[in-house]
C-alpha cells in the first residue's frame, strides 16, 4: 500500500495541500499519496492521531482550527512550534509524534520572490495564527523594528508580549495603521480584510517605503485591492500563495528528506485551481 499522508482540518475541502503535494510526490516518483481528512473541533485529537497512524499515515499537516490542538497532542515540538504553541506539521513515523511549525519559514521564503526586499521596519496587520509565526520568522531574520497593528489591540499586545523582544515590537492602534507604515520596507496583511466576501483593506501605502515589499497572506482572490495598489504605485507585491507553498514544502522536506520547487507548472496548477489562469 502506498504511504499515507493528509492534512486535517475543519472545513479541509477547499485546501490546496492536496494539490501541492500529490504534484511533489508524483514528480519525485514517490510511492505515496496526500488526501485531505476531515475532522471536527471537539474531537481527541491525540486519539485522532494515533487512529490515522494505525491506518497507515506516515504524517499530516495541519491547518484551521487544529494547530493549538496538535501542539497539546504530540510528544516533541520543534523551536518555532514550542514558539508559538502552534503545529502545523507532523510525523508519525518515529518512536514518538513529533511536532514542527514551517509557516514562519515557509513565510519568509515566499519573500524571495521580492528579491529587493530588505529586513528594515515591518507592519503586521492582524493578531491571529499567522500573525504570530509571521512576526517570529522576522524577528529570527534579524528584522529590529516590527510594528503589529490589529483591530482588537489587546490580541496586538497578545503577539508582541509572546515573542517577547519588547525592543523590537511595537503595537499601534489600528486608527494608527497609516502612520504604523512609515519607511516601512514590509507591509503583510494577515487580517481577513480583501478576501473573497470581505470588505477591501482601508489603509493607505503612500508613507511606505518607496522600495517596500507588499504581501497579503491572502490567495482567494490571488490580486487582492492592496496588492493591486500596490503594483500601481511601483512596490512589489506579494500574494499568499508562496506562504501556503513554502510551508508545504517544508513539511516535504521533514517526511521525505528533500525540499521541492515552486517551479512553473504547480503555479499553473495552482492559479487553475483557484480559477485564475
Ligand atoms: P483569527 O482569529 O484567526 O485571527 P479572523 O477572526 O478571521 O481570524 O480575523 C483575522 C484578523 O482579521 C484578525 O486580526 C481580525 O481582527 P480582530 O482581532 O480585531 O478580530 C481582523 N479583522 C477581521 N475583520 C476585520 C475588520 N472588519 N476590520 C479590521 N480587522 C478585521
Amino acid at each position: 500500500m502506498s504511504a499515507r499522508y493528509g492534512v486535517i482540518g475543519w472545513p479541509v475541502a477547499h485546501s490546496r495541500s492536496p494539490l501541492i503535494h500529490n504534484y511533489w510526490l508524483q514528480k519525485a516518483g514517490i510511492d505515496a499519496v496526500y488526501e485531505p481528512v476531515a475532522v471536527p473541533p471537539e474531537v481527541d485529537f491525540r486519539a485522532k492521531l494515533e487512529e490515522l497512524r494505525e491506518q497507515g499515515f506516515a504524517g499530516v499537516n495541519v491547518t484551521i482550527p487544529h494547530k493549538e490542538a496538535a501542539y497539546a497532542a504530540v510528544d516533541t515540538q520543534d523551536a518555532a512550534a514550542a514558539h508559538l504553541g502552534a503545529v502545523n506539521t507532523i510525523l508519525l513515523t518515529g518512536d514518538t509524534i513529533s511536532g514542527h511549525n514551517t509557516d514562519g519559514r515557509g513565510f519568509i521564503d515566499s519573500l524571495s520572490a521580492a528579491p529587493n526586499w530588505e529586513a528594515g521596519p515591518a507592519l503586521v496587520l492582524g493578531a491571529g495564527g499567522a500573525a504570530r509565526a509571521i512576526v517570529g520568522a522576522l524577528l529570527n531574520a534579524g528584522v529590529s523594528d516590527i510594528r503589529i497593528s490589529n483591530r482588537t489591540r489587546a490580541r496586538a499586545e497578545a503577539v508582541a508580549a509572546m515573542v517577547g523582544t519588547a525592543d523590537r515590537v511595537t503595537v499601534f492602534d489600528w486608527s494608527a495603521r497609516t502612520e504604523a507604515g512609515e519607511r516601512a520596507t514590509l507591509l503583510v496583511n494577515t487580517t481577513s480584510l480583501g478576501m473573497n466576501g470581505a470588505p477591501p483593506l482601508d489603509m493607505s501605502i503612500d508613507t511606505l517605503a518607496t522600495t517596500a515589499t507588499v504581501t497579503d497572506i491572502v490567495y482567494v482572490p490571488l490580486e487582492t485591492d492592496l496588492l493591486a495598489r500596490a503594483k500601481i504605485r511601483g512596490l512589489t507585491p506579494v500574494n499568499g500563495l508562496g506562504m501556503l507553498v513554502h510551508q508545504a514544502a517544508h513539511a516535504f522536506d521533514l517526511w521525505f528528506g528533500r525540499r521541492p520547487a515552486f517551479d512553473a507548472v504547480l503555479r499553473e496548477r495552482l492559479h487553475r485551481d483557484l480559477g485564475e489562469a
